[in-house]
């Protein structure tokens, strides 16, 4: 019974270790090419409401759907919504540094 603790505590330790990780989850990461024009429009566009995530945290095929569920987010609370000309470069810099 003493080891049920032990254990989860271990793999509570091991989760929370990862995230420190720079290119971990949701949080205050340092974003790869922070120069180029898609970091620049992430930290234009995907800061508000959290932290800018790090691409890191997605693989290339899920990042579009993300993206998509961003922008409802984006539209419900008043935002415009993030134009064509700038996801472009975004999701092409998600992808380009996405997990996996
Ligand atoms: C209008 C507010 C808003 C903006 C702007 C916004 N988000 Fe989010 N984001 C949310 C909310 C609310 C959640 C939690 C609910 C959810 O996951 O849909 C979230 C969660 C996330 C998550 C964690 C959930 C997951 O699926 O991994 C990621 C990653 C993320 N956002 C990425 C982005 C990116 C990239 C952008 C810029 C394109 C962005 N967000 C812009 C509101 C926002």
């Amino acid at each position: 019974m003493l080891n049920r603790n032990v254990v989860s505590s271990v793999a509570l330790l091991v989760l929370f270790t990862g995230c420190d990780i720079p290119s971990g989850g949701v949080g205050k990461v340092l974003l790869p090419e922070p120069e180029s024009r898609g970091a620049l429009v992430m930290k234009e566009n995907c800061s508000s409401c959290h932290a800018a995530p790090s691409p890191g945290v997605h693989t290339a095929e899920e990042w579009p759907n993300v993206i998509y569920r961003m922008q409802e987010h984006r539209r419900m609370t008043g935002y415009t919504l993030i134009a064509p000309e700038e996801l472009e470069p975004l999701l092409d810099y998600l992808q380009r540094h996405s997990k996996g």
